[in-house]
């Protein structure tokens, strides 16, 4: 038999041989571009071709277009150390104007007399992503929510100038300084805890870590609770979430009174 014949479709065992190859090759190709990405329970499609183009690792249109909402939405903001760092007088003076909506519960001086977060000199990064998420759902609060949703990207870049630029003043309601709990300064390694300085420190801060001390110890309490549970899910890479499912809520209890009893006199890591 020559090679020609060998290599021709005439020859049954040639067209087997092709047959059976091409049909694990469709086999294959269905299972790892169809089949697996839906078994993933954690994740949504769009379309059929979004699930192929998430198994090939290509970026999601769905992630930039502003669809219907599917179950919780990831974080989308995009944040480096040097971003907002040296905000124009322009730019704080038109948040200073836009803020005058966030007053009413954020204090006209960013430290709020009721239990919403104080933004006096809060990081630029944390107040531009944290606005970022309540407007594309990634983080939702029914009071906070409706402040967010129309603001474009010029407004939250000015509205995180102004706050960052605004001075850190003592709390509303100030307490009695309480000692550092464990768990704030050792964290629990066994358990995964790193020391919540190691992120949240005045000096050694990660960036996106939010600023904590003087906050009001219900909110602390209620953010903490809310990662333990999957009501706050827009923490990126799950950092927050993995750290409070792992305290007890005893610890939580602890961390929240010791930062809220914290005066605000911390110097500011990115001044
Ligand atoms: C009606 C009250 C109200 C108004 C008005 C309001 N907020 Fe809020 N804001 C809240 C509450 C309550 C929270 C905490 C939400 C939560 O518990 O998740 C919050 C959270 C935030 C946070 C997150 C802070 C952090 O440390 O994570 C930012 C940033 C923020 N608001 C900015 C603004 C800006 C800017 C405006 C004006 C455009 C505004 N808010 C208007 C009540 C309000
Ligand atoms: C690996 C870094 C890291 C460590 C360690 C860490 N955090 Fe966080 N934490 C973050 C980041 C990042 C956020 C902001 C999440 C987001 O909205 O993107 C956050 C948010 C929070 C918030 C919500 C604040 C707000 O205003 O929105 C609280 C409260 C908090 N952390 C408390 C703690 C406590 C208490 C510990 C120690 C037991 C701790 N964190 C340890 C990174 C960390």
């Amino acid at each position: 038999m020559s090679s020609r014949e060998l290599f021709s479709f005439r020859n049954p065992y040639f067209s087997a041989g092709v047959g059976l190859a091409g049909g694990l090759f469709v086999l294959t190709a269905l299972a790892g571009f169809i089949l697996l990405p839906y078994a993933q329970k954690n994740l949504q499609f769009a379309s059929l071709w979004d699930t192929i183009c998430s198994a090939a690792g290509l970026p999601q249109r769905s992630a930039s277009a502003p669809t219907t909402k599917v179950g919780p939405r990831l974080s989308e903001a995009v944040l480096t150390p040097t971003m907002l760092a040296k905000p124009s007088q322009e730019s704080i003076g038109r948040g200073a104007t836009l803020a005058q909506r966030c007053a009413i519960c954020h204090g006209p001086t960013g430290i709020s007399r009721a239990d919403s977060p104080n933004l006096a000199g809060q990081y630029a990064a944390v107040i531009y992503k944290e606005l970022w998420d309540f407007r594309s759902g990634a983080r939702t609060n029914a009071i906070m929510s409706p402040f967010a949703v129309n603001l474009t990207d010029q407004d939250i870049a000015d509205l995180s100038a102004y706050y960052a630029y605004l001075p850190r003043l003592p709390a509303f309601h100030p307490v009695q300084q309480l000692p550092k709990p464990r768990v704030v300064i050792y964290g629990a390694p066994v358990r995964g805890i790193a020391p919540c300085g190691s992120c949240h420190g005045g000096l050694d801060n990660k960036t996106g870590s939010p600023w904590l001390e003087g906050q009001s110890e219900v909110y602390l309490k209620a953010q903490l609770q809310a990662f333990a549970s999957g009501g706050r899910v827009n923490d990126i890479s799950q950092q927050m979430r993995n750290i409070a499912r792992a305290m007890t809520p005893q610890e939580i209890d602890e961390a929240a009174a010791y930062y809220a009893s914290q005066p605000p006199d911390i110097v500011k890591a990115t001044d």
